[in-house]
């Protein structure tokens, strides 16, 4: 069976992008990639295989960049099977003492960098009736309770809702999304073998994997600690839904409740 597919990814210079993007093009895909700076992208990439890897210089914030990204990748491959929304950065601070300026910075690449790429390409896909978007998140998306980390967790969590929307839209159109939940990952660059988290290789052969399984995840959570603290996160959220259940049921109209009854 053919599994070879056409792939776009999103901030690919370095880390989870360019592991991704190095093993796609090991295992035969053809792959579209992004990056602020295309130059440095071909040298992390160092890839000479001609017909087969797509550098862009992308700002993500800018619709009109975006759009023509996604252009120049059916020009040259002829279609698009899957993207990946993976460019992103943390941003540390107390949540009063970062600026409105770095806020918005961070909002800009998350989240309006990702709704720039699902508006350049849920059109296209949803007429070929197929396709898969990968959105990543982290697993400071789903669980908040991360003192300093509340800037980007709140752009992680806009990631998390609106990509479940997105399923919940494309399905009909036969096209597939992943909401991708990382938790720490072990940084490629100067990787030694006692810094804690999870292999970003590894990270990437599951977005792979899914890719070409027959039903997709929709949460994805990659790494121990992403699944133990969304394993918690659930549970303290069920323990406080059991023991505060009598007052959120509580506020519905009595009529409400005969209907309901
Ligand atoms: N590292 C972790 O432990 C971890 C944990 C959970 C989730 N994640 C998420 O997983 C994804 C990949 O993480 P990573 O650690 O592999 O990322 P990374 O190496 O720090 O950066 C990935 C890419 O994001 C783009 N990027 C970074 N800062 C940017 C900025 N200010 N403006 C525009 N683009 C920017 C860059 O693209 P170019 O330089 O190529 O333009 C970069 O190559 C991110 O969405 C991240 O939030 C990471």
């Amino acid at each position: 069976m053919n599994t070879e597919k056409i792939w776009l990814v999103t901030g690919a210079s370095a880390g989870l992008g360019l592991i991704l993007v190095k093993m796609l093009l090991d295992q035969g895909h053809k792959v579209a990639a992004t990056s602020r700076d295309g130059d440095a992208l071909l040298d992390a990439v160092g890839a000479k295989l001609e017909g087969s890897f797509l550098p862009l210089t992308v700002d993500l914030a800018d619709e009109r960049n975006v759009r023509r990204a996604v252009d120049a990748t059916v020009a040259a491959f002829g279609g698009l099977d899957v993207v990946v929304n993976n460019a992103g950065y943390g941003l540390q601070g107390a949540l009063d003492s970062l600026s409105d300026a770095d806020l918005r910075g961070n909002f800009d690449v998350n989240v309006f960098g990702v709704l720039n790429v699902i508006r350049a390409v849920l059109p296209r896909m949803r007429e070929q009736r197929g396709g898969h978007v990968f959105n990543i998140s982290s697993i400071l998306g789903f669980d908040g309770g991360c003192e300093g980390w509340g800037a980007y967790s709140a752009t992680k969590f806009a990631v998390s809702g609106l990509t479940e929307a997105l399923a919940a839209e494309a399905a009909p159109h036969g096209v597939r999304v992943s909401l991708v939940y990382p938790g720490r990952m072990r940084e490629a660059r100067g990787a030694h073998g006692r810094q804690p988290g999870g292999d970003p290789a590894k990270m990437a052969q599951a977005l792979i994997n899914s890719a070409q399984a027959q039903y997709a995840p929709l949460h994805l959570f990659l790494g121990r600690d992403a699944f133990d603290q969304a394993r918690a996160k659930i549970q303290s959220v069920q323990q406080e839904l059991a023991r505060w259940r009598e007052m959120s049921v509580s506020i519905g109209f009595a009529d409400e409740r005969r209907l309901a009854a």
